[in-house]
């Protein structure tokens, strides 16, 4: 037992974890609201087995943090926090709805100061069946009166990424001949390859699935990589859309592409590793700005009320913020993660100490 739930809760910058525990499952629960300076905590609620219970405390406070940033960089009236259902083992069905029934009252106990969505392990029918006892819940699919899957929107907007970071590095939003390598074929990277393949890049793909690398292969006649050798992998622009942390120093090095641009979250190891990446001339698009597509599906659409058109404005609008934050990276001589961070807390009003 490494890590302490006191420690973690007192060295957070954030405003209110709330904490359950769930005997009759083993689960632990774990709402974590970072900041509601622009309108209630927002975030996707994760299921997971962790090492230990204060290892999902940690990811969620994390993860509650980073979309606060997330929220205000995509210009959203909401804060940031992230639910955390720290389970013994992946639950079979019936105990999958006994957590989910009592992590709703949970999350309606706390009468709308923070609304959840999706997120790793949950899906739109657990936000439907939260939905019975708890009306604060994003992206139910559209036959239960939600938006549905927010990936394919976050898809269109990592290509409007995509296209600003080559404007920036290249002198040119033209992909074609480009060879865009995207880790991780899941919801977001699917639809990714499929979009560069229209627009005429030359697709690389890699995944942990060969199925998936296969049918990519077969249907877009993407070239395959190896998921071991992504990052050593030449080519113009890395799209990691699998999981996080792949950024860490021995990456940076090894890295042949002149752009990161892609959906995972927090992609850096460590903030001070967006340093790095500027020394060694890769351009990276902060995360929290490139894959704010889904944030901008499920609410734009279901509390906004944006039609489709307004959506699709507003994710074309990604290409627009980040071509700013390259231009005042360049201006601060910054990396663009800080820079981001940095009009962020503009945005919050904040000066970074603190996010009350
Ligand atoms: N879905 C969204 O709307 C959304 C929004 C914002 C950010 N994101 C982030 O984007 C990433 C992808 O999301 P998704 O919804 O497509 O997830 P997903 O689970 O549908 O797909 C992830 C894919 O990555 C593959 N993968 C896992 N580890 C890998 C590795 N080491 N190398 C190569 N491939 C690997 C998996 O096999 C899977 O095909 C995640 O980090 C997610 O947090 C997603």
């Amino acid at each position: 037992m490494g890590l302490d739930f006191a420690a973690l809760v007192r060295e957070w910058d954030g405003e209110q974890v709330v904490i359950s525990h769930d005997s009759t499952t083993a689960t632990w629960m774990f709402v974590c609201q970072h900041s509601s300076r622009l309108g209630p905590a927002t975030g996707g609620t994760r299921l997971r087995v962790y090492p230990e219970p204060a290892a999902g405390l940690a990811d969620g406070l994390r993860l509650a943090a980073a979309m606060t940033v997330k929220m205000a960089m995509a210009g959203m009236p909401l804060g940031g926090g992230k639910g955390v259902l720290a389970v013994a083992q992946l639950p079979d069905a019936a105990t999958r709805e006994r957590i989910i029934d009592r992590y709703a009252d949970l999350v309606a106990s706390l009468g709308g100061s923070y609304l959840t969505a999706p997120d790793m392990n949950t899906s739109e029918s657990d936000m439907a069946r939260i939905a019975r006892r708890c009306p604060y819940v994003f992206s139910r699919s559209v036959a239960q009166g939600g938006s549905g899957n927010s990936a394919p929107a976050t898809a269109v907007g990592v290509l409007h990424g995509i296209r600003a970071s080559t404007q920036h590095a290249f002198g040119s939003s033209e992909l074609s001949g480009l060879g865009i390598l995207v880790q991780g074929l899941g919801g977001v990277g699917g639809h990714l390859a499929e979009l560069l393949t229209e627009a005429g890049a030359r697709v690389l793909v890699a995944d942990v699935d060969p199925d998936r690398v296969v049918r990519a292969v077969r249907t877009l006649g993407a070239a395959p990589v190896d998921a071991a050798d992504v990052i050593g992998t030449d080519c113009d622009v890395l799209a990691p859309c699998a999981v996080g942390g792949v950024l860490d120093a021995a990456a940076v090095d090894t890295l042949r592409c002149r752009v990161v641009a892609g959906a995972a979250n927090n992609q850096l190891a460590e903030p001070s590793i967006a340093r790095r990446l500027r020394d060694r001339g890769v351009l990276y698009a902060p995360d929290f700005v490139i894959n704010a597509g889904g944030v901008l599906h499920g609410v734009g659409l279901e509390q906004l009320g944006w039609d489709d058109a307004e959506l699709q404005r507003r994710l074309r609008g990604i290409g627009d913020t980040l071509l700013t934050i390259y231009r005042e990276a360049d201006d601060a001589q910054l990396s663009t993660h800080d820079t981001a961070e940095r009009a962020a807390r503009q945005r919050l009003g904040t000066n970074g100490a603190d996010q009350r």
